[in-house]
């Protein structure tokens, strides 16, 4: 029979440095007002110079290794559109300093669904025979590509690291992971662009090229396609998994936008209740914020042994996805 891919560990890591809106407004044209009312968001986290992805990445690595029980995996997936440098990968380095030398690692970009596409790329590489234990990382520091001079973007996001371990399992077990569904439109590319740095506009000396460094955002195209690409996804892996809206005893969706997340729950049915929120505390995240706010609900006691989650992503290129899965008997391990 074929194995079931099972959640069997998370770990988290934030960086101890807490960014609240007034500290913002201390310098860009803003309030605390108009972050709140527009985004939920009161306070989240930012790197201090010096501390990569690849860092926060390790952090929370090791926390889920810790919780799973055992250090060993068969494959390293990061998900992550901050990677320490361009070239090459971040995962085979955090593999090599978890002690995993030898153990296939790669990145994965898909953006905010970033962490979506690594629960199915492990959840393949299980269900096929190809490896029994995946760790899979989602990891961003956003502000190291935001403009600083820039108000949407430097309020909306924060940054930090969630990780879990897949393992090989049987189908039924509390962790089991169920239905998957992924998606994309290119047509939306320059929706969500860092336009510099890359192989159409290399990073040169010129003007122009510096202008497209910083990653930017056309924040109500995206608002409105994450609200429509999110539900719809949820919808296909809810009704695959058998589920209506009440047997939902969490939605743990992208933690975009708090009125994003909201939207997505009343079109699913989903009472607002049983939403999982971090965006007050974190920002947006990006690859993190999925199992930043899974380790989050499950320590708060909102997740339990067996509650029926659904998962909802939605990021640049376009790129979304949603899983279904019971959860397990696990005990998040913060760095
Ligand atoms: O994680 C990947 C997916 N990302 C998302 O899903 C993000 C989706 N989008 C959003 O969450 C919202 O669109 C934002 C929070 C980014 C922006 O909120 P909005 O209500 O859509 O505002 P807007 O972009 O339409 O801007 C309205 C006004 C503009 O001023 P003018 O041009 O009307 O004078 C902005 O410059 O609000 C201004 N603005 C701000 N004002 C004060 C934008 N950001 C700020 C700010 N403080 N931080």
């Amino acid at each position: 029979m074929q194995p079931t891919p099972v959640l069997c560990g998370i770990g988290t890591s934030l960086p101890d440095n807490v960014v609240t809106n007034d500290d913002l407004a201390a310098y860009l044209d803003t309030s605390d007002e108009w972050i709140r009312s527009r985004t939920g968001i009161r306070e989240r986290r930012v790197v201090r110079p010096g501390t990569a992805t690849g860092d926060l990445s390790l952090a929370a690595a090791q926390g889920a290794l810790k919780s799973s029980g055992s250090a060993s995996v068969d494959l390293v997936v990061l998900a992550t559109t901050t990677p320490d440098h361009r070239c090459p990968a971040t995962a085979p380095d955090v593999a090599t300093r978890l002690g995993l030398v030898g153990v296939p690692a790669w990145d994965l970009s898909a953006v905010c669904s970033g962490f979506v596409y690594g629960l199915a790329c492990a959840a393949s590489f299980v269900r096929a025979g190809a490896a029994r234990r995946v760790l899979v990382i989602g990891a961003d520091t956003y502000s190291t590509i935001t403009d600083p001079g820039d108000r949407a973007t430097r309020a909306v996001f924060g940054d930090g690291a969630g990780a879990v371990v897949i393992r090989a399992g049987e189908p039924g077990e509390p962790g089991a992971l169920g239905p998957v569904s992924l998606g994309s439109d290119g047509s939306l590319r320059d929706a969500i662009l860092v336009a510099a740095g890359g192989s159409r506009q290399p990073l040169g000396g010129d003007g122009a090229a510096r202008d497209g460094r910083y990653f930017a955002m056309r924040g109500k195209t995206v608002f409105r396609h994450a609200v429509e690409r999110m539900t719809e996804a949820a919808e296909r892996v809810r009704a695959e998994a058998g589920w209506s809206g009440t047997d939902v005893d969490c939605l743990v969706a992208h933690q975009a936008n708090l009125r994003i997340v909201q939207a997505v729950a009343a079109r699913l049915g989903v009472p607002a209740e049983r939403c999982a929120l971090t965006i007050e505390r974190l920002g947006n995240t990006a690859a993190a914020s999925i199992p930043l706010t899974l380790a989050d609900a499950a320590c708060s006691g909102r997740l339990r042994t067996g509650s029926r989650v659904l998962l909802t992503a939605f990021g640049g290129g376009a790129t979304w996805g949603a899983a279904a899965l019971t959860w397990p008997d696990v005990t998040p391990v913060a760095a």
